[in-house]
């Protein structure tokens, strides 16, 4: 399926080849950021008070957000393009379950999913795309089911390309995301930008959505 889409076969060309070493530098990447971490601790919570249920991170990388997730209690999985992504994962963290794939067009059924995090994995999706993103996770999730975005933000320019470091990706002004989500049937909860922190270069933007 991905291999006729070329902008997603050169996304996970571009992870597959730097994902040794985008593993070692991201693993402990959380602990050095409290309001990252915030942000999924509320997502859990809101998860477990709306009754739990099956989660699955959409873009794992090399699977740190997802244990992280799992650490907070949540029934989590990872789904990622990058075979050698999925690879790293499975290593790294055997106990839970990482499947290669694209978040456009999922192996799930309909309602299957009380969450969906998308961190940082979206913004490789090219704008005019978004909107059948965004359709698929609400497929995927059940009525009240949640979904947390997080990305670069664009600090009032419009949407545009970015120089990221391993392939092409976007930076999203807040509110139109937002209201790209709200009209995929999502309501929105709350929201975060915070600072660039150490060696970062753009402000980030988090969003927390609730299937309407
Ligand atoms: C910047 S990394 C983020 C990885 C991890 N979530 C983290 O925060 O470190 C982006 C990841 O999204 C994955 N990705 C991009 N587009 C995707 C898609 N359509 N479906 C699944 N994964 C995708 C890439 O392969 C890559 O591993």
């Amino acid at each position: 399926m991905t291999e006729t889409v070329p902008y997603l076969t050169a996304t996970a060309q571009a992870y597959d080849a730097v994902a040794v070493l985008y593993a070692e530098v991201s693993r402990d990447s959380l602990d050095r950021l409290p309001l990252d971490r915030a942000m999924l601790a509320a997502f859990a919570d809101f998860v477990r008070d709306a009754g739990g249920g099956p989660v699955a991170e959409l873009g794992c990388g090399p699977g740190y957000v997802t244990a992280h997730l799992r650490d907070l209690g949540l029934d989590v999985f990872g789904v990622d393009l990058s075979p050698k992504m999925i690879e790293l994962a499975r290593e790294a963290y055997p106990e839970l379950r990482f499947e290669t794939g694209s978040m456009h067009a999922l192996d799930l059924a309909d309602g299957e999913l009380s969450g969906v995090v998308s961190w940082y994995s979206a913004i490789h999706v090219p704008p005019r795309e978004l909107p059948a993103y965004f359709a698929e996770f609400r497929r995927v999730l059940a009525p009240g089911g949640h979904l947390l975005l997080g990305f670069f933000e664009s600090e009032d320019d419009p949407v545009s390309e970015f120089d990221h470091r391993v392939t092409t990706a976007y930076r999203w002004p807040i509110d139109e995301l937002a209201e790209l989500a709200r009209r995929a049937g999502f309501t929105e909860i709350g929201r975060m930008l915070r600072a660039p922190a150490e060696n970062e270069r753009f402000h980030h933007g988090r969003l927390l959505l609730r299937r309407t």
